[in-house]
């Protein structure tokens, strides 16, 4: 067993690193303030190359691993969530079940210019009826000449209205419940296209997430993502991926959290001596160190394994699990550290826990990542 990063993978994580810490801490406390996306920030990790890591260069990617991938997103989240689930969204949500399941002009028109960066992706699956339960969604796709005609609405859209491209999900046979399922690529443009409700949020604020409507919306027949019915498994396979992402976001946000209250404990003086000689503050920072690695290693092994084409499912469910409910409790802890101070937007500790929370919701609820991963125990 080796634990060592491979030259590549460290090289990436320094470059996301040092950009990360240039390019997006400086302001991520404004864009927080401001609910404000940064068009400039996503433009200048295409240039890095950051949209498409683990796109082959055929793709326009800079054909890197999975487990690169996830170190970028847990760099970008130590110091802002919001752009750490941006890329997250735009790689593993829209641009993976374009490479696993797209045709070969699908993938030259959709995954090159999402890996270039030319244009941001999303993914639409859940409805204002249909969370948790996925399969009862009520959204509708008919076949009308070459186009299909989609009819419905999904919420929660994790880069709603910035995006070009949206992965959507609608039943083409209602009778046949998730088998009637299809996946279908939307041109931000399309006819009947519309965003709806942007949501005011606790946290990733600088991430918008928006309704998106299809009021007749013509697809072109050519855009259906894999083949008719396969939608539910498209999409149960695409969050398989998208788990261990928001795994990588929450073992970032967590780190940062500590980063900051490490500093902070060796600073802060009360009693003649700094907070952090105190064992009271010292064990928790290492409890909080302790988590973080262990949510760090499932992160990272659910990446391996994706990396080494083994299935994966079941790990990147344990990851997002134990990284997110880790990242709320070091979070609220590292508020603590603090004190008053931790409480108040001087610091940015406030922010990580409210951004935290949210590790624990989207991509399946952490209650959905214990059934997932209970109903693959029981089926071994
Ligand atoms: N891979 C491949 N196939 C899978 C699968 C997987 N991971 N999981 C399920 N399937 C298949 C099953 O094998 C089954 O296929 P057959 O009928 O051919 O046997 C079929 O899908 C149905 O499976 P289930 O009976 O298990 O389905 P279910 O209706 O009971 O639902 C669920 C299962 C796990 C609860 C699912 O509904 C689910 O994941 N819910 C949570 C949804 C979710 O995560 N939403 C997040 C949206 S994205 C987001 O958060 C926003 C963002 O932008 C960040």
């Amino acid at each position: 067993m080796n634990f060592l990063l491979t030259e590549e993978q460290e090289m990436i994580r320094k470059m996301v690193r040092d950009f990360a810490k240039k390019e997006v801490e400086p302001t991520a406390a404004e864009r927080d303030e401001e609910e404000r996306f940064d068009r400039e920030i996503f433009d200048k990790m295409a240039e890095l190359g950051l949209t498409g890591i683990p796109w082959p260069e055929e793709y326009g990617g800079i054909g890197a691993d999975y487990m690169s991938y996830v170190i970028a997103v847990e760099e970008l989240s130590r110091v802002c969530a919001s752009v750490g689930v941006t890329l997250s969204a735009h790689t593993s949500l829209a641009g993976w079940p374009i490479y696993k399941f797209g045709t070969e002009e699908q993938k030259q028109t959709y995954l090159r210019a999402l890996a270039e960066g030319t244009k941001i992706g999303a993914y639409g699956l859940t409805e204002p009826g249909s969370g948790s339960d996925a399969a009862a969604m009520k959204t509708t796709a008919v076949l009308d000449g070459d186009d299909y005609v989609i009819n419905g609405s999904k919420i929660f859209i994790t880069n709603g209205g910035i995006a070009d491209i949206y992965v959507v999900f609608a039943v083409t046979e209602p009778e046949l419940r998730h088998k009637g399922v299809t996946a279908f690529i939307v041109d931000g443009d399309a006819p009947g296209f519309s965003v709806g409700k942007k949501e005011k949020k606790l946290g990733i604020r600088s991430s918008p997430t928006t309704e998106i409507i299809f009021e007749d919306c013509r697809v072109p027949k050519e855009n259906m993502l894999g083949r008719l019915g396969e939608g539910f498994k498209i999409a149960m396979m695409t969050l398989d991926g998208g788990r261990n992402g928001i795994a990588a976001q929450a073992v970032g946000i967590a780190q940062g959290a500590l980063d900051a209250s490490v500093e902070y404990a060796k600073a802060r003086k009360q009693f003649g001596k700094s907070i952090g000689a105190q064992q009271g503050i010292a064990f928790k920072l290492a409890d909080m160190a302790t988590k973080i690695e262990a949510s760090r290693l499932l992160t990272y092994q659910a990446a391996w394994k994706e990396s080494e084409g083994l299935s994966y499912g079941k790990e990147s469910a344990m990851s997002k699990l134990f990284a997110g409910d880790t990242a709320m409790e070091v979070t609220t802890e590292a508020v603590q550290v603090f004190g008053g101070y931790g409480y108040t937007k001087e610091y940015p500790v406030e922010r990580f826990m409210r951004d935290a929370k949210i590790t624990q919701i989207y991509e399946g609820t952490n209650e959905i990542q214990r059934l997932v991963i209970s109903k693959m125990l029981l089926a071994d």
